[in-house]
């Protein structure tokens, strides 16, 4: 299929990383990423990576098990087609029996190894051993070809929030007290190659409150810091705005505000009660309040230099249509 170059601010990156404080919107970001991305007709494959079965709540479809799903078509572009989103749901065991079934081709011993409980323990007592299976099969799906060429033009990955990033990411260093040699190691090897690379970038999802906006920041720096540069930083996705709030902080004074607010009610003639003139006053001031905080928190977010990207608040929920809303906004503001 041709598909048609556009610019925006990634192309070129195959593997989108999401991460974020819990509960900012990681998951829903990261699908509304993965719908935007197949706009233009690409196959993209969502996966995640925490045994959560986020995604499959949010489309709505049964728990997804260790396979690649087809959960949604991309809206129409320009009078083509939108491309398929895949999921798949990856946890370090399935991802293992995997592993010794490519590299070995040990499906059944890692069945066997499973119903013994020997799978299990060895993610268990080697953590940096399971996120190099789970950060590995998002490597092995960028990198899968059919006939030639890439079977997905992106992955996006639900990956762990800010606080386990870097390490999660960071597998070389995590696996070779584990490894030194041999196939494990080589796989981490590989697996680094990939998330080092251009084709790689992580992306925050935050709120313009300030521990998420904190922890943005520290896992920007703390990405570049660990990885000497080498594992890049995408965009900042400001998640859950209200709009008119940049007015709202600009305003003019709380007393201003009140006398034009009571010479308004008195014009519509519910002037007389000076509680409501106040108590409208303080509810306005504080809203405010809280829009001048959220504007100094945008102000910070400037300072790492990466692309940032603000997704409105939903106020009816998500769904599939809250999504497509979500994407539409992404692929205007150049993030896909
Ligand atoms: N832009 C938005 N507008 C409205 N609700 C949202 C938005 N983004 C996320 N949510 C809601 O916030 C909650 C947390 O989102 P989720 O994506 O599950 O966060 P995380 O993966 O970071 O824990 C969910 O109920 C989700 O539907
Ligand atoms: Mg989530």
């Amino acid at each position: 299929m041709v598909v048609s170059v556009r610019d925006t601010d990634w192309d070129g990156v195959r593997l989108h990383v999401v991460t974020g404080k819990g509960g900012t919107g990681k998951t829903t970001v990261a699908a509304a990423l993965a719908l935007a991305l197949a706009c233009d007709g690409r196959r993209v494959l969502l996966m995640e990576v925490e045994g959560r079965q986020g995604i499959a709540q949010l489309f709505d479809v049964p728990p997804l098990p260790y396979e690649e799903r087809r959960v949604a078509v991309a809206p129409a572009q320009d009078g083509r087609p939108g491309g398929d989103v895949f999921a798949l749901a990856v946890d370090p065991q399935s991802a293992m029996i995997d592993y010794l079934e490519m590299f070995y081709n040990l499906r059944q011993a890692g069945r066997a190894l499973t119903k013994l409980g020997v799978l299990d323990f060895a993610t268990t007592i080697a953590p940096g051993l399971s996120d190099v299976l789970l950060t590995g099969k998002a490597a092995e799906a960028v990198r899968r070809k059919s006939g030639g060429s890439p079977v997905y033009g992106a992955v996006v990955m639900d990956a762990p929030p800010t606080g386990r990033i870097g390490r999660f990411l960071n597998v070389t260093s995590e696996v070779s007290g584990l490894a030194k040699v041999g196939p494990i190691r080589g796989h981490a090897d590989t697996v680094q190659n990939v998330i080092r690379s251009p084709q790689t970038v992580v992306h925050f999802v935050t709120l313009l409150e300030e521990m998420p906006v904190q922890e943005t920041l520290d896992g920007i720096a703390e990405l570049r810091e660990i990885s000497a540069g080498e594992i890049r930083p995408g965009g900042i996705f400001v998640n859950m705005t209200r709009p008119g709030a940049a007015e709202l902080a600009d305003r003019g004074d709380g007393d201003r505000q009140a006398d034009m607010l009571s010479l308004a009610l008195k014009a519509a003639g519910l002037g007389d009660d000076p509680d409501l003139a106040a108590d409208l006053a303080a509810e306005l001031s504080d809203e405010e309040r809280t829009a001048r905080a959220q504007q100094a928190q945008r102000r910070l977010l400037d300072a790492p230099g990466q692309p940032c990207y603000e997704l409105p608040l939903i106020s009816d929920g998500i769904d599939l249509a809250g999504l497509y809303r979500l994407a539409a906004e992404l692929r205007g503001q150049g993030a896909a």
